[in-house]
Order: C-alpha cells, then sequence, then structure tokens
C-alpha cells in the first residue's frame, strides 16, 4: 500500500473475543464477572441432544434459577423461528443469553433479543441503522460453524415466511457482547457444513478486501483471514478432527466477519441472498457458486489486491484462487442444479441487483452485467479461472 489513507471511514469494532481449545468453560466466569442471575441458551437443535447441552447448561446454573435450554431448528431463520425464540426467551426472563449454533441460531438468537426491548413484528425491526432500543441482557455468541462471523457481526439474515424475501437486520445494539471461539465445538460439523460455512467466511475475507469500504482497519483481519482459509481448510475439510485447522478456521472465520461487519461485502452475497430465498440454495453455497465468476467481473480493478489474493491461494489470479478453493473443497457445481431455467435466473439478477452489496462490490455492475455472471456460473470451473470476460 503506497498512498497514505485519506478517507474518512467509520469503523464498527467489535466488544471481546475469547477463544481456545476448550473456552466453553469460560462461560462461568463470563457470567460471575457480568453478576447474571439467569441464563437462556439459544441453542442449534442439533446440540440439544448433544452432551453439550447439558454441559452449558451446568455452568450455566445460576442463582437465579436453572438455565432454560431453546431449541432452534436447523436450519435458516425465518420470522415464525424468530418469533417462537422470542417468545421463549420472554417466559424466561433470563439477564443473560447465550447463542451456541451456525450462523442460523446465532443470528435468530440476536434478532429475538432485539424483539424483546422493541416492539413486534419482527419484520418491523429489519433494515439498515434503525434506531433501536438496546436491551439489557449479555449476549454471548459461541459458533460451531467457522463460520458466518454473526458472533461479532451486527448483522443478521431472515426468510419472511410466505414470500420469497431474505431480511437483513442490522444495528449496533445487536453485537454480541462476547464471542467465545471454542474449536472443539466445530469439530463434529459434517465435511458439506464444513466446506459451505468455510467457503462463506472466504467470500466475507475477499468481498471486504476488495470492497469500496476497505482500508487500513479492516483490510489486516480480511488478509489474515483468506490467508488462513487457504492454507487450513482443505485440511479441516479433509481432516475434520484436525487440531490446528479447526482452531485456525474458526479464527480466520471471526476475522473476516470484523472485517466486513465496516467494509460490507459485494456480489457475490448479493447473489447469494436471493439464491437462498427464492430456490433453497445454503447461504455459503450461494457464494460459493457466485465468487469465482464476481471475481473474475472485478478483475480489470483489482490491482494489487487482486495479486495478494492470488499469491495467498498459489493461483495465478484472483478468479483462479477462488475457483480452485471451492473445487478443493466439494463446491464446485453447476448454478443449473438450483436455478432451473432463463427466467428464474432472470429473476435471481433482477433481485440481485436490488442488493445494496452492489454498491459496495469495487466495479459497478448494471443489470446485463448480473445476467451475464448468472449465464457464467452454469458451467464448473475445476481448478480454472472461469471463462468469462467484461
Ligand atoms: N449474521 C451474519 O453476519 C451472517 C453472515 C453470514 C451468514 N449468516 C447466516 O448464517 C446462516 C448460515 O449459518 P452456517 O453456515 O453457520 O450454518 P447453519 O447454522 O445454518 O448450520 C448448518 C447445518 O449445520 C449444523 N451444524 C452446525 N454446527 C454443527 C456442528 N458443530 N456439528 C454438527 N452439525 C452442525 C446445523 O444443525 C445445520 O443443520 C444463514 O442463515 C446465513 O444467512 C449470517
Ligand atoms: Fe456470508
Amino acid at each position: 500500500m503506497t498512498a497514505a489513507p485519506s478517507d474518512f471511514v467509520f469503523v464498527h469494532s467489535n466488544r471481546r473475543v475469547v477463544h481456545g481449545w476448550g473456552a466453553i468453560e469460560k462461560l462461568k466466569d463470563l457470567a460471575a464477572e457480568a453478576g447474571s442471575r439467569k441464563a437462556a441458551i439459544v441453542l442449534d437443535g442439533f446440540f440439544l441432544s448433544q452432551p453439550i447441552a447439558a454441559k452449558v447448561a451446568e455452568l450455566l446454573a445460576l442463582p437465579g434459577g436453572t438455565a432454560d435450554l431453546i431449541g432452534v431448528p436447523t436450519h435458516e431463520p425465518d420470522t415464525d423461528t424468530i418469533e417462537a425464540c422470542r417468545a421463549r426467551l420472554a417466559a424466561s426472563k433470563a439477564d443473560l443469553i447465550v447463542a451456541l449454533g451456525g450462523g442460523s441460531a446465532m443470528d435468530t438468537a440476536k434478532i429475538a433479543r432485539m424483539l424483546l426491548s422493541n416492539p413486534g413484528p419482527v419484520e418491523g425491526i429489519a433494515g439498515f441503522g434503525k434506531k433501536l432500543a438496546p436491551h439489557a441482557s449479555l449476549l454471548i455468541c459461541v459458533p460451531t460453524t467457522a463460520g458466518t462471523g454473526s458472533e461479532v457481526s451486527e448483522s443478521a439474515i431472515a426468510g419472511k415466511v410466505g414470500s420469497d424475501v431474505k431480511l437483513i437486520f442490522r444495528s449496533q445494539d445487536m453485537t454480541p457482547h462476547v464471542a467465545l471461539l471454542d474449536p472443539e465445538l466445530t469439530v463434529s460439523c459434517p465435511a458439506r457444513v464444513t466446506a459451505q460455512s468455510g467457503y462463506d467466511a472466504i467470500t466475507h475475507a475477499v468481498e471486504a478486501y476488495v470492497s469500496k469500504m476497505s482500508g487500513p482497519m479492516t483490510d489486516p483481519f480480511a488478509v489474515s483471514a483468506f490467508t488462513l482459509l487457504a492454507r487450513w481448510l482443505p485440511v479441516a475439510y479433509a481432516e475434520p478432527t484436525h487440531r490446528a485447522a479447526r482452531a485456525w478456521c474458526l479464527i480466520a472465520s471471526t476475522q473476516a466477519a470484523i472485517a466486513f461487519n465496516s467494509a460490507n461485502l459485494g456480489l457475490a452475497h448479493a447473489f447469494a441472498a436471493p439464491l437462498g430465498a427464492l430456490h433453497h440454495v445454503p447461504h455459503g453455497l450461494g457464494n460459493a457458486l457466485a465468487l469465482p465468476v464476481v471475481t473474475a467481473f472485478n478483475a480489470p480493478v483489482l490491482g494489487e489486491k487482486g495479486e495478494a489474493i492470488a499469491h495467498a491461494f498459489g493461483a495465478r489470479s484472483a478468479a483462479e484462487a477462488m475457483a480452485k478453493s471451492r473445487h478443493a473443497v466439494g463446491l464446485d457445481l453447476s448454478l443449473d442444479e438450483f436455478v432451473p431455467d432463463a427466467a428464474a435466473r432472470e429473476a435471481v439478477a433482477q433481485a440481485a441487483s436490488r442488493s445494496g452489496q452492489v454498491r459496495m462490490n469495487p466495479r459497478l455492475a448494471g443489470i446485463d452485467d448480473m445476467r451475464a455472471m448468472l449465464e457464467a456460473m452454469r458451467k464448473p470451473t475445476g481448478d480454472a479461472a472461469p471463462d468469462f470476460a467484461r
């Protein structure tokens, strides 16, 4: 980087990150330090039947009563599942809320908690920059995927029941007070979940790095994140119990979110939202379908940053790097497997072009560019850069 930083930027820093193998034990100290009296644990339904549920409940048996375990569905949240969680949290009257799970469980807890101090319905608090009333409870997020970075971000995403819309919630009051990173909790992730959530983290790092809002306070987190993921995601995918791989992927995914929380995201996320809402493509897979082609589209404006991305992944170009890294974790698929025809692609193009993330992307894309990118996403790429230029 040669020029002196000159742009005026806002950086939203997260509050506290605790990490380490077995860090879950720290819940007890964190609750005691905060003087918490009653805990509610919002956890992904998968973990309800696992020993970790009883363990966390035991760690959080506080003077005000035993902890309430609130299981949430193992799929991405929607307005109904959030309302159900809100009702359970309201009944619990907890002053400590712990969210344990992937992005779905953490986002559910983050949104439901805001509904304890703001009137509903759920969609009423959606949107950017809304002035929301903070809730007094302490919020600790414990990710079990590496991952969305929801444990440090001020945003959350949920589907609107009865529609094809993905609602985005964004408020600094939604930022968790503590991100508790225990890589042991990610070891049970099936390969598919490791791949999809890991590629989401790669997309966060790369899109934050090249975003129009990137800068010297976010770039180091983004570079560290994609450099670590380039090395360790394929290892975690191939060897689920590899401790170093699990630990570094989790740290990297949190770093990527620290970067995107201020620098924002780009076109791959603009595509991932309608792919999820209209065609039920999981979030990380939507990014994997889009990012190599998006990076090829961005190539003419990436400059030194493109070279840095290519270098980190041992590739000849940033677009090749994104193709290789998805191929390595089994996500090199054709868009046609999910989006059946030209009319469906057109609907995705229209929805993606309305996303606010289009404006954060380093190169402005018009609707014809969006259509061309979707057309290019129909072809798997193997280890090669997509055959795409505009
Ligand atoms: N808030 C943010 O900043 C942000 C950023 C990106 C994505 N998201 C959202 O996060 C969601 C995706 O989250 P995700 O990728 O973490 O997946 P997820 O939370 O949807 O979980 C995927 C699947 O993996 C299972 N799972 C999770 N952890 C596991 C573990 N350790 N062992 C075994 N199974 C496990 C879950 O039960 C589920 O079936 C989407 O809704 C997306 O929109 C939020
Ligand atoms: Fe994401």
